[in-house]
């Protein structure tokens, strides 16, 4: 299937909402935090094949501002997961020459997590084949509020989309082309609410544990069979 691709009709930037691994775990009659750690795997695979297949952003739902209202076991594994993935996998990431990206409002998070991510960050910087963008305590409306915050404190003027893009956390990212949810949800739950104003949607019933290079490839492929008209004919 993957020689089907047609690598000049390849989306520049994908972005995903990793869902389903709570539903995943619970048809096994195993705990949530199981779900996650497969989930985290899944993670993996993703980035390798995305930077092999020649993706040159994928930005990754992590964690969203709504996600603290869970139970706090619950958040305490995601964040787990989340710094022994980045501690562990830095190497990987270089060789790959993956840059790692964080966005959201980070200040925020406790200082074992935002060490993490700047060693992630200052340690993959250089990395020039893909931009691995990684969600965490997210929204897209927080976004935007921390965008005019910022406008209002700096003075600074916005009387064009360019002018806003620059307020928001990560400029130099370009909108989304194609969105890939997973689990069967069909909504946004508040990522990214800006850059995907004219992205393509993908919707898959697959959870995201059981998401594999098959399925991303099946979005893929679909991607390139859409007409994107920008509003034009
Ligand atoms: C997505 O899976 C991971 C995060 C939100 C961190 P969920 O944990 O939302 O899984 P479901 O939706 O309950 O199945
Ligand atoms: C969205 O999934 C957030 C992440 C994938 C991190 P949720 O599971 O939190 O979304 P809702 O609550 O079903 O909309
Ligand atoms: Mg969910």
């Amino acid at each position: 299937m993957i020689k089907n691709l047609d690598k000049s009709k390849l989306p520049k930037h994908v972005a995903i909402i990793m869902d389903g691994n709570g539903r995943w775990a619970k048809l096994r009659g195993l705990p949530r935090v199981f779900g996650h750690r497969e989930g985290a795997k899944t993670v993996e695979k993703t980035i390798r094949f995305a930077r092999n297949v020649g993706i040159k952003h994928l930005s990754l739902f992590a964690f969203s501002t709504e996600n603290w209202g869970r139970p706090k076991d619950e958040v305490n594994a995601i964040f787990g997961l989340l710094v022994d993935y980045i501690n562990s996998k830095i190497d990987e990431l270089k060789e790959l020459g993956v840059r790692l990206r964080f966005m959201g409002r980070i200040e925020e998070l406790p200082d074992y997590i935002k060490e993490s991510v700047k060693k992630g960050e200052e340690e993959t910087s250089s990395g020039k084949d893909m931009d691995l963008i990684v969600a965490l305590n997210y929204s897209g409306k927080a976004e935007i509020i921390d965008a005019v915050k910022k406008a209002v404190l700096e003075g600074r003027n916005i009387n064009s989309e360019e002018d806003f893009r620059n307020l928001l956390y990560l400029p130099d990212l370009p909108d989304v082309d194609l969105l890939i949810r997973t689990s069967g949800e069909i909504r946004i739950s508040n990522f990214m609410l800006w850059q995907i104003a004219y992205s393509e949607l993908y919707f898959t019933e697959v959870l995201w544990p059981d998401f594999n290079e098959r399925e991303f490839t099946k979005a893929l492929l679909d991607y390139q069979y859409r007409e994107r008209r920008f509003g034009k004919i």
